[in-house]
């Protein structure tokens, strides 16, 4: 494996609540699918735009300066992760629920009313309601879902097909769903959007931090994530297409620019958001510059940049699918009741297809609450974890509005998901 025991202890130090929580209790943090924890390299440079550039862009003095220094490499940071042709097609926002209303009522603009909309059944309710205020205005006709397999947990790409015809604009789908960890087939999807000329749009908040992310591969027109997604601050990015950026009129006020990305941006901006996204990006490349011997000959298409983050989101993504099997493999591993799994796991199960997947799982124990579940892990094996709504329409679709979920990224490991899989042995047996 790529990412050996030292590399993971380094891992580990890089992100200074990674091992115990600001009390020293040694805990396994499993709620990233939620929020993730900060990487040291974000958190000092977030700390240090703050005091050193506190003051607003557009004067002549040094803080002032620098701020704009500061938001301009956060921004290059994002577009070298994405592989976007250029950092002035990143626009930020406060969160990716403010990026989607904001590109829904632009989109609205252009819309006659006689329009559908088309998205899936496991999507994030980030990108619902803003469609659905479309539809409620008579901005569109119609919102469109694409059904799943439900066992599976995974898009019935016929159904999909089927809903997309010549009055589709959008197609809008999650790169992964943050209830079953599933991933989507983004480019075929993206084929069947251009096909009719509808913009096609990622939401990319849950996949983030579990492998690669590239627009240009994807073609999309629009992607977004969020930064307390992928170990940084809060805050959020929105890549467009620059035609689209160039075209589309968003709601703004009048004397602020009416260049992208700058028209799209809603206020003054929060430049240690850029700051801490960079120290993401660094992040990265320290990962990417320890496994680099692996990929001599791959990936040498992009300029360094890209490369090195390229490789080092492969990696994490190769390590990360071992937390996958073994996880799979430990709920299987829970003797139930006649052929009646003990665990029921929502979501892809088969660990041939571990790659379709990320480490996120939605799963109950039979005849043991949600709450027990989350406090008996939290007391008896130390994991951090939840039951909840995790505000995915997938909840609806399966009528489980609250759930247990774990979801594991880069600083976990197979030592912790074994302290798990035995506590919740105990608790299923129990
Ligand atoms: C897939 C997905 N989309 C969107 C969001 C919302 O992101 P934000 O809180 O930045 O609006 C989440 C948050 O859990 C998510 O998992």
């Amino acid at each position: 494996m790529m990412f050996n025991q030292e590399l993971i202890d380094q891992i580990r130090a890089a992100f200074p609540r990674a091992v115990t929580d600001f009390n020293g209790r040694k805990r396994a943090f499993f709620d990233n699918g939620t929020a993730t924890l900060v990487v040291d390299k974000a958190a000092e440079a977030e700390a240090e735009a703050r005091i050193n550039c506190s003051a607003n862009v557009g004067a002549i003095f040094d803080e002032s300066k620098q701020a704009e220094v500061v938001i301009q490499e956060g921004r290059e940071a994002v577009a070298d992760f994405l592989n976007a042709p250029s950092p002035s097609t990143i626009v930020s926002g406060e969160s990716a629920t403010s990026l989607f209303f904001n590109l829904s009522y632009a989109i609205g603009k252009e819309l006659s009313g006689s329009e559908n909309v088309v998205t899936t059944d496991y999507e994030h309710y980030t990108n619902i309601s803003p469609w659905v205020e479309l539809e409620e205005r008579g901005r569109i006709q119609q919102i469109r879902y694409a059904k799943l397999n439900m066992e599976e947990g995974t898009l019935d790409m016929k159904h999909l097909q089927e809903i997309i015809d010549s009055n589709t604009k959008v197609v809008t789908v999650t790169s992964a769903s943050n209830m079953l960890g599933t991933k989507t087939p983004l480019e075929e999807i993206g084929k069947m959007a251009k096909e009719v000329g509808a913009y096609f749009i990622v939401d990319a908040v849950h996949h983030i931090a579990h492998g690669q992310t590239d627009v240009q591969a994807l073609d999309c027109d629009f992607l977004v994530f969020s930064g307390y997604k992928l170990f940084s601050s809060h805050g959020s990015y929105l890549y467009g297409k620059k035609e689209h950026l160039d075209a589309l009129k968003p709601f703004k006020v009048k004397p602020s620019t009416n260049d992208p990305p700058g028209k799209f941006e809603w206020g003054t901006r929060n430049q240690a958001m850029f700051a801490a996204i960079k120290g993401v990006i660094e992040h990265f490349h320290w990962i990417s510059g320890e496994v680099q011997t692996n990929y001599e000959g791959k990936y040498t298409e992009y300029d360094e940049n890209k490369r090195s983050l390229k490789i080092a989101m492969d990696a994490i993504e190769k390590y990360e699918m071992e937390f996958s099997r073994a996880i799979l493999a430990g709920f299987d591993d829970i003797p139930g009741l006649l052929d009646m799994p003990k665990v029921k796991v929502y979501g892809l199960t088969d660990l041939k297809r571990l790659s379709e997947r990320d480490p996120t799982f939605s799963f109950e124990v039979a005849n043991v609450p949600e709450d027990v579940i989350v406090a008996r892990l939290w007391k008896e094996g130390g994991i951090a974890a939840r039951a909840g709504n995790y505000y995915s329409y997938a909840q609806d679709v399966y009528n489980k509005p609250n759930i247990n979920r774990i979801s594991l990224v880069h600083y976990n490991t197979l030592e912790e998901v074994k302290i798990f899989l035995q506590a919740l042995k105990s608790i299923a047996n129990s």
